[in-house]
């Protein structure tokens, strides 16, 4: 309310500028990640077997948009890649779906050159099916045979270029979990493991906790059960403080 541009009085002023100012500045609740380029993948990719059908996994996206809105509030430029997902999108990341592994990959390539960090929370299918169909599969009585052929490994990929951002990989894993976890971190060339036991029923895939290792060939730090929020914050405080 007040005098306007024009000389009216009545609803619509803008409001001063340093009222705007301090607005924006409260979403930003802190300035770790000001400045930052970050690209994060996220949820369940899907490899289409015919038009209705497809293999996927349990990822939700919990974590990895926990991951998205912590960067952004600390200051980040998320571009969030976003496969299936049964969690709500934020809408001040630039979101993309890419759905299938290959489109994921195609996806990430293509932004990957202006990202300082890059974190792979995307449940990737490894396989896809060679040959998807256009129509329906029809019921038979016969065993029906799907040849799978390997997908390209999108963390591996992005570790592998010239001037590559940091890079943070999850490992879900259902035995040896340590173990399996530090050989991606050498296999992969990243940065970072989060090492994820998806075996315990109470974390994990599709749950509001989370309980992980932060990897790295400096230090092992074991974060205890926790919300995906906070372990995502924890997560990021552990990383900044050894890499930025
Ligand atoms: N990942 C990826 N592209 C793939 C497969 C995995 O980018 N095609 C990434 C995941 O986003 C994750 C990490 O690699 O950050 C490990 O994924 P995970 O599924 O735990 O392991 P895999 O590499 O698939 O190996 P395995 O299935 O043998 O455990």
């Amino acid at each position: 309310m007040g005098v306007q541009a024009c000389g009216d009085t009545g609803s619509g002023r803008l409001p001063a500028s340093v009222d705007i100012a301090q607005q924006v500045a409260r979403r930003f609740k802190t300035t770790e990640l000001t400045g930052k380029n970050i690209l994060i993948t996220l949820g369940a990719t899907q490899e289409p077997i015919d038009p209705i059908r497809y293999i996927s996994n349990h990822s939700s996206g919990k974590m990895g948009m926990a991951l998205v809105n912590r960067c952004i509030e600390m200051g980040a430029r998320v571009t969030c890649v976003y496969a299936h997902i049964s969690t709500a999108l934020n809408d001040r990341a630039t979101n993309i779906q890419a759905l299938s592994a290959d489109q994921m990959h195609q996806c990430v390539m293509a932004h990957i050159e202006q990202q300082a960090v890059f974190i792979a929370v995307a449940a990737v299918s490894d396989y896809r099916v060679k040959h998807p169909v256009s129509q329906k599969i029809k019921k038979s009585t016969t065993n029906l045979t799907l040849t799978l052929i390997p997908n390209k490994d999108i963390l591996s990929d992005v570790c592998q270029l010239n001037n590559r951002p940091l890079c943070i990989g999850f490992a879900a894993e259902t035995q040896h979990t340590l173990k399996n976890a530090l050989n991606k971190l050498e296999n992969k060339g990243c940065d970072v493991i989060i090492a994820n036991d998806v075996s315990n029923a109470e974390i994990g895939f599709n749950h509001e906790d989370n309980q992980v290792i932060f990897i790295s060939q400096k230090q092992q730090q074991a974060l205890a059960k926790n919300s995906k929020a906070n372990i995502a914050d924890k997560l990021l405080k552990i990383f900044i403080k050894e890499f930025l």
